[in-house]
């Protein structure tokens, strides 16, 4: 059987989800591949709200992005902790997704890394912001310094949400070692 990256299992699970013209956030843009992906889904007439601190980053994701879906494309060089405040208040609660892929740039200075702090933060506005059947994907990262701690913290974050309202899925890469990404699904159900 052919092994899937978490990252690729993050938007097989999110495609069936989204539709054309629906709203959706990618808080951690980085080289770009799942805003491409969330543009796909979402086109035509859908909008993605892109989050990175690094504008290398939006640079490298914005030549990803094919002439026909750039103007669903939204990009804010800023903390994901503060996606509440960018995003039209219109949007609040009709958010269908919001993906993380969490630690450094692939390729930059992997001393830039997203904290548990502003994740946990990013995180408490993305179960509000999304609308019933809307979904959070996380990919969380333990192996890098500062990331088992920032892993640990969603999954507790993930652990107190109200499984009467959120349904939790947690998955671990196929070598289930204590440094393996997990991948976070959280999708809103009441
Ligand atoms: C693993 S990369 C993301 C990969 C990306 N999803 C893709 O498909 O290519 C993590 C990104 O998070 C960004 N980042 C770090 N801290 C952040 C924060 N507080 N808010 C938003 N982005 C942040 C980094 O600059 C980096 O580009």
């Amino acid at each position: 059987m052919p092994r899937i990256a978490l990252v690729d299992l993050a938007q097989h699970w999110l495609c069936p989800k989204l539709k054309a013209g629906d709203a959706v956030i990618d808080a951690t843009v980085g080289n770009g591949f799942d805003t491409l992906f969330l543009a796909k889904c979402v086109a035509p007439g859908g909008q993605v709200f892109g989050f990175d601190i690094q504008a290398q980053a939006l640079e490298n994701a914005k030549a990803k992005i094919p002439g026909d879906l750039v103007a669903s494309l939204y990009w804010r060089q800023n903390c994901h902790s503060a996606m509440s405040e960018h995003l039209p208040v219109s949007l609040h609660g009709r958010i269908k997704a919001v993906m993380f892929n969490l630690g450094y740039l692939p390729g930059a200075d992997k001393t830039i890394i997203t904290r548990p702090c502003s994740t946990l933060s990013a995180l408490k506005q993305a179960v509000e912001l999304i609308s019933l059947n809307g979904a959070i994907t996380v990919v969380a990262y333990p192996g890098h310094a500062g990331g088992g701690n920032e892993c640990a913290t969603v999954a507790e974050f993930c652990r107190n949400l109200n499984p009467l309202q959120f349904r939790l899925a947690i998955i671990d890469s196929i070598s289930a070692t204590p440094t393996a990404p997990k991948l976070f699904q959280i999708e809103k159900i009441a």
